[in-house]
């Protein structure tokens, strides 16, 4: 990747919008598509689960994610002081920043918890390579995982070693190692997918799954579901959280951001339903795994089926590699935003930020790890620390801040400003996006921001 400055301004931009695709896919890509999106899928009794899903990243998630970048390229500098000075320049009430605020917060918290389970898939990157699951059944996986979630030592292990590689990228130029990550890895991984696709048509329950997954049965839905399908779009396509808006700082003026978008969006929701298709052909193939397993699904399902392949183990870890690689280039995206902050507001020099910032993010993920043994009793409204964590970004900060952006450039923001800025989208569908970012994401964020919260209350007391 390089720089190259644009004509208009003086903050550097990316020499073409492919640099911000691949960029916005490495944060996209992650294990929200390939661990989270299988076993939530499962939790909420599949089909109509990712019908909905599909229908929140179309309807909310590609709209906001529009915005949102957006107001990055508008504002060329970190998502806090964009909105500072967005906010500023139009006149507009000091409120609105905190779209930024809530974004640095709402990233640390995520790193905190991602950097544990991103620790799983590093560690079984050598289970792999000793041959731990050959010829393992169901319940020796299970028996396997389970003893790797109650050593503590492990876990803090493997989730530092995370934190320490994301810390290393971050600190020494997010741009080199990000572009080489994310233009030769993420195809590899693609291709992987691809060929567990194969192997799981070949040996798995493959039309047990696709009716699993594609046959929408309602009455398996919930209104948790709904809104556990609109945090999730939110979540997958890293939006409401700065991210996505730090990115769009660097892309180039006259690039189309609607059709750049639009191929984030639709890569990142590929991966997702090619992870579903890998999965769950598996474990209905055998009775012993529960689809409604939860957050163990990938870790306990996949060694199976790697366990079983010719030359199986040799590509179940190239298989965890590539897992660990895409939340990599995700735990960069979330830490960025707050170490662009801090360098600019505060004067800190990129690396102090960075360490501060990654040891915050560390400190709070020993809570997760502890959530899956010493502290796995005890828990509040029914959530463990984990769960806790999970709730409170997915389903609370990242809608809140994907509705802010919503009302805030539907509503708030001069019209002159925003078509200014979108000047590649003069077609039909800057109306329709901006009708549908005025009306239809602040009235479905809305009602299902309530419900949750009603939710909450409700199982707390
Ligand atoms: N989108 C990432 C995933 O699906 O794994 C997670 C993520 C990255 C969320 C960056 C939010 C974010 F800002």
């Amino acid at each position: 990747m390089s720089f190259a400055l644009s004509q208009t301004q003086s903050y550097p931009a990316w020499r073409s919008r492919w640099v911000f695709i691949l960029a916005a896919t490495g944060s996209a890509v992650g294990l929200g598509n390939i661990w989270k999106f299988p076993y939530i899928t499962g939790e909420n009794g599949g089909g109509a689960f990712v019908l909905v899903y599909l229908l929140c990243i179309l309807l909310l998630g590609i709209p906001v994610m529009l915005a949102e970048v957006m107001l990055g390229r508008r504002g060329r500098q970190s998502p806090v002081n964009t909105m500072r000075q967005l906010t500023s320049d139009a006149g507009l009430h000091g409120f609105w920043r905190s779209i930024g605020w809530l974004g640095v917060l709402a990233g640390l918290l995520i790193l905190s918890y991602y950097s544990v389970i991103a620790g799983w898939a590093l560690a079984y990157i050598p289970e792999m390579g000793k041959g731990t699951f050959q010829g393992a059944g169901p319940l020796e996986s299970q028996v396997f995982f389970d003893a790797l979630l109650a050593d503590k030592g492990r876990l803090l292990g493997w989730q530092s070693l995370f934190m320490l590689l994301t810390v290393g990228v971050v600190a020494f130029g997010v741009v080199k190692g990000l572009g080489v990550a994310v233009r030769i890895l993420m195809p590899l991984l693609f291709i992987l997918l691809l060929a567990m696709l194969v192997f799981a048509y070949r040996h798995g329950d493959f039309g047990g799954a696709a009716a699993f997954l594609f046959d929408f049965n309602f009455s398996a839905l919930s209104g948790r579901s709904v809104l556990e399908a609109l945090g999730h779009s939110f979540f997958t396509l890293s939006l409401g959280m700065g991210s996505i808006m730090a990115y769009g700082a660097y892309m180039p003026a006259t690039a189309s951001i609607g059709k750049t978008v639009l191929t984030v969006a639709m890569l990142d929701t590929l991966v997702a339903l090619m992870a579903g298709m890998a999965i769950f052909p598996i474990v209905f193939a055998h009775p012993d795994i529960n689809p409604a397993a939860g957050p163990e699904l990938l870790f306990v399902s996949l060694p199976v089926a790697f366990g079983a392949m010719p030359g199986g183990l040799a590509i179940g870890m190239v298989f965890f590699i590539l897992v660990s690689i895409a939340a990599w280039s995700s735990a960069i995206s979330l830490i960025e935003p707050a170490v662009a902050w801090l360098i600019e507001r505060r004067g800190f020099n990129r690396f102090t930020a960075n360490i501060l910032l990654g040891l915050v993010a560390w400190a709070l993920g020993l809570g997760t790890i502890l959530s899956f043994n010493d502290w796995s009793g005890f828990t509040l409204g029914g959530f463990t620390f984990f769960g806790a964590m999970d709730f409170l970004t997915s389903r609370i900060l990242l809608p809140l801040t994907g509705l802010f952006i919503a009302i805030f450039v539907g509503w708030i923001m001069p019209h002159v400003t925003v078509k200014e800025e979108l000047n590649g989208n003069n077609s039909l569908m800057y109306p329709l996006w901006l009708w549908v970012l005025r009306y239809i994401c602040p009235l479905a964020i809305g009602v299902v921001l309530l419900v949750g919260l009603y939710d909450t209350f409700a199982m707390a007391s």
